[in-house]
């Protein structure tokens, strides 16, 4: 069987998410999950385009071991250093580089072909001066010449490149054509053994996936993707789907990944937290549905004989059986382990303050679910500096009153109360913080949902904030939704605040 490389790209394509992007802390825990997947390459950022996601290359490259960590720069000198700096103390490092071949040269690079080819082996060449595995990729490839493109890969691969990656930037290839086009460069491209071909989709017709393992069976040998296959626009070809598709059809495929499968719904779970972006729930793979029988004559199948109307097996994607975890009485190490369990690793401080609170949340609650844990745990994992802290919160709302909160917030040193009216509580609360914070900032998208069933769940918020251009999410929980609501609004504009005094992405 043919082995298929998995190149993650969650921490850097993925990142690019509106709203997604995380913090270096973040980064790590999820490359550490990363690795428990076993992919064979973690792309962890853009080293050059901020002193965030240099740092995040840098931190991942330290800790991760057993898996080969990818730092992005575009074919020029200043992004090639700064990607070698940040991935030297990696104990595999790779240098991915990238120039257009296509409709860019014209309009965005002002190129000549020579010239691209040119600045494309030149930086293979200069990458190889640090690491022997380097990365090309022909931005938007699919929509270029495709003898072009047979002429450029022939060139970086002699430069040196080990891998030669075909990007659909726009995702606007269909299968059948992105099938022939592996297969043109397959038999084109002289010394085309000498390199891996690799595919890096985006989703902008919904093809993503497919477009990728038809070029798999093209010849293809390493698939760039993403955990619920987020990314920019519409995301990016989704890991969980290219794996267990290979791993469902062994036969048609003839190939085979690296893949912890039983990694895949954890890993899925810890990146919809600490993204904020949420996972459809007739996603395939990964979604609340997806193993879910409710036509009463599937339900009757599967209890007979599962193959009928399941083609894999919940537990094959670690789906859990028993979600009842832990209650009052459970000490330290049984939550730390289930933290564990959950792809969670918090250092000392990190996991007693988790524990302060899952104590607190026993109390509050009888049953305590792995979804409560996660909730509760990536607020701890997901914390921002805070400029902004709430003190105090008390709403007075019904059907008879004026609803009126009184927020009491630490703002740096100072403490500063107010006390507004609204539409709502939630609409009191927001204008008394906003009253406080003086933001500028414009309420985007306001989400709310309860956890677990009942009615004493942790009700959890997300909000997403915009100011001049930028967009964060914020995220809170709580049994009270009002205080959730107040946390994620605060939790947003502290990151706002840190945006601000962080030097921004220049690309
Ligand atoms: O979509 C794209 O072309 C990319 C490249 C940088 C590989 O993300
Ligand atoms: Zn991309």
């Amino acid at each position: 069987m043919r082995y298929i490389k998995i190149f993650d790209t969650t921490l850097r394509d993925g990142e690019q998410s509106p709203g997604a992007s995380m913090n270096v802390e973040e980064k790590l825990h999820v490359a550490r999950q990363l690795a428990r997947l076993n992919v064979d390459v973690i792309e962890a950022g853009f080293p050059v385009a901020s002193p965030g996601d240099f740092e995040a290359v840098r931190r991942i490259a330290e800790e991760i071991r057993g898996v080969t960590v990818a730092g992005l720069a575009r074919a020029k000198d200043v992004d090639i250093e700064r990607a070698a700096e940040a991935i030297k103390p990696a104990e595999s490092g790779r240098i991915h580089t990238f120039l257009a071949t296509d409709i860019h040269l014209k309009y965005k690079l002002r190129m000549s072909r020579e010239e691209v080819l040119d600045a494309a082996v030149s930086a293979v060449k200069k990458a190889r001066g640090f690491t022997d595995d380097v990365e090309f990729s022909a931005e938007d490839a699919t929509r270029s010449d495709w003898d072009f493109l047979c002429r450029v890969t022939e060139e970086v691969i002699k430069a040196g490149a080990a891998t030669v990656n075909i990007p659909d930037t726009v995702g606007y290839t269909i299968p059948q054509e992105f099938g022939e086009l592996i297969e043109y460069l397959m038999n084109r491209v002289p010394n085309i053994d000498k390199a891996v071909i690799s595919v890096h989709c985006h989703n902008d017709l919904g093809l993503a996936v497919a477009n990728s393992l038809t070029a798999v069976l093209k010849g293809a040998g390493q698939v760039e993707c993403t955990l619920n296959g987020i990314g920019e626009r519409a995301g990016n070809a989704a890991l969980e789907e290219v794996v267990m598709a290979l791993k469902t059809r062994p036969k048609f495929f003839n190939a085979e990944t690296g893949i912890i499968t039983e990694e895949i719904y954890k890993t899925s779970r810890l990146v919809s937290k600490i993204t904020g972006m949420v996972v459809q729930p007739n996603k395939a793979i990964v979604g609340a549905n997806a193993f879910a029988h409710e036509a009463g004559i599937h339900q009757d199948g599967v209890l007979k004989e599962r193959s009928t109307y399941e083609i894999m097996k919940p537990e094959t994607v670690g789906i859990p059986q028993s979600k009842l975890v832990l209650g009052k009485h459970s000490g330290r190490h049984a939550f730390k382990e289930r933290l564990r369990e959950l792809g969670y690793e918090l250092g000392d401080e990190e996991l007693n303050k988790a524990f302060e609170r899952f104590k607190r949340l026993c109390d509050q609650k009888k049953y305590i679910f792995d979804e409560d844990i996660e909730t509760l745990v990536s607020e701890e994992v997901k914390k921002v500096p805070e400029v902004f802290s709430l003190m105090d919160l008390k709403v007075s709302s019904g059907t008879s009153v004026k609803p009126t909160a009184t927020v009491r917030l630490k703002v740096r040193d100072e403490v500063v109360e107010r006390t507004e009216e609204g539409d709502g509580p939630v609409d009191a609360t927001y204008c008394a913080i906003a009253r406080i914070t003086e933001t500028k900032s414009h309420l985007e998208k306001f989400e709310i949902k309860g956890i677990t069933g009942g009615t004493d769940a942790l009700g959890e918020v997300m909000v997403t904030l915009e100011e001049d251009g930028h967009t964060v999410r914020g995220y809170g929980s709580d049994t009270d939704i009002i205080v959730a609501a107040a946390k994620a609004y605060i939790n947003a504009l502290n990151k706002l605040e840190g945006r601000k005094r962080e030097p921004q992405k220049g690309i």
